[in-house]
């Protein structure tokens, strides 16, 4: 008992403080029951300092502590059918009845949360911390636009703690990765681990930007209202109330009714937009759970019923290279097959070099993997006391590539090893045609794995517009081919029948796939740092394929979350002659995209000069100096032309700055076709921008300076999505000036022709008290 406490108390300080478990939940749990069986049969050897006594572990110091009014409890775990049907039995017998309904919920996969409302008013949210003090989290809370910072109706209590969960949606998480990558950040394990990331940010500008959820499951204090008589009126209630409760919940009876319950949402558990663990059963009346009661760290009227571990221990056999669509090389581990969640894996990516090297995964290591979801397993980290003797040499990637024998180079600053071999190297020409055909981008349906293997060792596609080229014949001698190659050849064959129906459905698929969304063609492309959300940018804000192929850097820039690293790889990619005849080649295979459209009409602000000037990344050109030359009567197409630097008073060394620029190779070129190109754009654009209907349609903001925990563009999106406009400069027509620190002549401006000032705060009351209820 006293070395599975020494050893509890070590993995909760890894897990709590350190952010760095080293065990799987799975064997926590079984440790921690373990002891709890212990301590039962020997109450007399309980010891002060046993994990069964707490929850969690201290709070990180720089957030200011709460203690809770209500103390933030766990629950208990149950895993079987057994445990299930003994939860019931204890109940009915602490109960003394035959019969119990349970409020049935899911259990969210997040983190903890009490939000305190004040007659209506949010005024705190607290993290669970050690269940008794947690840590101010309420800056970052408020930028979480799905909880309301006003809760709705007349009769609000006048104090009320919400306890829920704060979570990611998968979506978002595969999105904030996306951007992550992008930026050359660390990416997140899992959507968990990124809400846990952005709640503890201490800026909240960054929580701003990542889009977390809540959805609420119970009330801690309660002041000046009853309280319902039920829990599933109690969640009812908080739902009249504006807060978000996820609508799988259910009443259910009795045992069979709780595994009736587990049943159905484990079988839509994948279908969820976001992670959940399990399910929690609550005994329904209030009154029943009072007399029930707690048991030291938990009630006894509520259980846990959680899904099979998603996390494993196994042995590495092996770490081999897998090559991808862009080159990237990715280690491979090679695993003793290990059933994880339900699922047998032998194979979890070791993401690149770095993270081999970081995690310092060895051939002989006993590894965690962890399977969540959908996403392909990972390796969390080794168990460094089971390493064995004599201790195997650290890892090293391969000098050339396993497929193609091409150097693998890696350059300065990126974190990926790639075959330098392009598309002769046929792993990446295969890569490029399942990442073309995928069902998110060109769905070629029944392009199997199999088949673009031997279509490409056969020869027979080298780029992607080959596809559309594909005859009945060409099918056949593929099949044939990898039929001999594998020793499949089916008899009917050896008879001389041939199959044709499969090869005709193939090639309608293909035909069927020439004329996707922008977008999908767009992600289809295989642009490096561009998935589904950026590509969906592309075609929402410039419409037709036309401006996206030929929009350089500067322009791509200044779209909504496209930053330095994304325009400069979409124009990089563009910029490349063979990449503009693959796809000038798709087009004459007939691949067209449809309903292409006129550029979005909210662009005509974003193609200011100044804004444009800036986003061209000269050195030391920033927007002042920008907004100087364009004052001075420059315009992009003047400065194109322009021979003598270092007039309009700039001062010498930007001067300097801008034409050593303008002397690199392509650069005037550039400058010109922006020029042009913005041009061509604003003749496009419709001519009023099409309006959101919302609580603020009609309105138009000028946001200014630096807000305390918005960003701008932040700011701007949830005034949009509330059908206001933003603009950039104010006038009489101004309807609100949002204004931060070091706001400067847009204030006085405003102040001057009488315009409403808000604050952040002022904001996002605004928002709140004219907004419906948010979506959840
Ligand atoms: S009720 C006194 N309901 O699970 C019981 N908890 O081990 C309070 N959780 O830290 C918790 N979904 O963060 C409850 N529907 C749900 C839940 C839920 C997730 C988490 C919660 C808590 C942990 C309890």
């Amino acid at each position: 008992m006293a070395w599975l406490v020494k050893e509890l108390n070590h993995h909760i300080y890894n897990y709590h403080v350190l952010d760095a478990p080293t065990i799987p939940d799975a064997e926590y749990d079984r440790l921690f029951r373990e002891l709890q069986e212990l301590e039962i049969a020997h109450p007399e050897a309980v010891s002060v300092d046993s994990p069964t006594f707490r929850v969690g572990a201290a709070p990180i110091p720089e957030f200011k502590q709460v203690t809770h009014a209500v103390p933030m409890l766990s629950l208990n775990n149950g895993f079987s059918d057994e445990d299930i049907d003994n939860f019931d039995r204890r109940v009915r017998d602490g109960l003394d009845t035959f019969q119990v309904d349970y409020a049935a919920e899911l259990k969210f996969d997040g983190l903890a949360i009490s939000l305190r409302y004040e007659n209506g008013v949010f005024v705190q949210a607290a993290t669970r911390g050690d269940g008794y003090t947690g840590e101010d989290v309420s800056a970052n809370i408020r930028t979480v636009r799905v909880i309301p910072l006003r809760l709705r109706g007349e009769k609000v209590p006048a104090v009320l703690e919400v306890r829920g969960e704060v979570l990611m949606f998968k979506g978002d998480f595969d999105a904030l990765n996306e951007r992550q990558r992008a930026a050359g950040q660390k990416e997140f394990a899992n959507p968990r681990n990124a809400a846990a990331g952005s709640l503890r940010q201490l800026d909240a500008r960054i929580t701003s930007q990542r889009k977390l959820r809540f959805f609420a499951y119970g009330v801690g204090l309660l002041e000046g209202a009853p309280l319902p008589e039920s829990h599933s009126a109690v969640l009812d209630w908080l739902d009249q109330l504006g807060l978000p409760v996820a609508k799988e919940r259910a009443v259910v009876r009795g045992c069979q009714g709780m595994l009736d319950y587990f049943r159905s949402i484990g079988e839509r558990r994948k279908g969820l937009p976001y992670e959940i663990d399990g399910v929690v059963y609550k005994v329904d009346r209030v009154a029943d759970q009072r007399q029930l009661g707690f048991v030291s760290r938990a009630p006894r009227f509520a259980l846990a019923h959680k899904f099979p571990a998603e996390e494993a221990l196994t042995t590495v056999q092996a770490i081999e290279v897998q090559v991808g669509r862009t080159g990237a090389i990715t280690p491979v581990a090679r695993l003793v097959p290990v059933s994880v969640g339900g699922v047998t894996v032998t194979n979890a990516t070791l993401h690149n070099e770095d993270e081999v090297r970081r995690k310092d995964v060895r051939v002989g290591d006993t590894v965690i993997v962890r399977r969540a979801g959908d996403v392909i397993p990972e390796v969390l980290s080794v168990v460094l006391e089971r390493r064995p003797e004599p201790v195997p040499p650290p890892y090293e990637l391969p000098k050339s590539c396993p497929v193609c024998g091409s150097h693998v180079v890696r350059e300065e600053g990126e974190a990926i090893a790639r075959c330098s071999g392009g598309l002769t190297c046929a792993a990446q020409r295969k890569e490029a045609i399942r990442h073309f055909s995928g069902r998110r981008m060109m769905d070629i349906e029944g392009l199997g794995d199999r088949y673009i293997d031997s279509l490409v060792e056969c020869n027979l596609i080298h780029g992607v517009a080959d596809l559309y080229k594909l005859t009945l014949d060409d099918l056949l001698a593929m099949k044939r081919l990898a039929d001999e190659r594998e020793g499949t050849t089916p008899d009917t064959v050896r008879q001389g029948k041939v199959a044709t129906k499969w090869a005709d459905n193939l090639l309608g698929a293909i035909a069927a796939s020439r004329h996707p969304p922008l977008e999908r063609l767009l992600f289809a492309l295989g642009i490096r740092h561009v998935g589904e959300s950026t590509a969906k940018t592309l075609a929402d804000w410039l419409g037709r394929l036309e401006l996206v192929r030929r929009a350089p850097a500067a322009l791509l820039r200044v779209l909504p979350d496209i930053g330095g690293t994304v325009a400069e790889s979409i124009a990089e990619f563009f910029a490349e002659e063979k990449n503009q005849q693959a796809l000038n080649a798709l087009l004459a295979a007939g691949v067209a995209p449809q309903g292409e459209h006129p550029p979005k009409a909210q662009l005509r602000e974003r193609l200011d000069e100044v804004t444009l000037l800036a986003a061209l990344g000269i050195p030391k050109l920033t927007e002042p100096r920008a907004r100087q030359l364009v004052q001075g009567g420059q315009t992009l197409a003047s400065l194109a032309d322009l021979k003598v630097f270092g007039v309009f008073g700039l001062p010498a060394t930007v001067a300097a700055a801008f034409e050593e620029w303008m002397a690199q190779p392509g650069k005037r070129e550039m400058l010109a076709a922006l020029a042009a190109l913005r041009t061509e754009l604003l003749a496009q654009l419709p001519e009023a921008a099409e309006e959101v209907a919302g609580p603020l349609t009609g309105k138009t903001f000028v946001l200014t300076g630096t807000l305390p925990t918005l960003s701008r563009d932040a700011a701007g999106a949830m005034i949009e999505e509330a059908g206001g406009k933003v603009s950039g400069s104010v006038s009489k027509k101004t309807s609100y000036v949002v204004a931060g620190a070091e706001a400067g002549s847009k204030l006085a401006k405003a102040e001057e022709l009488g315009v409403t000032i808000l604050d952040e705060a002022g904001l996002l009351a605004l928002l709140a008290t004219t907004s419906v209820r948010a979506p959840t």
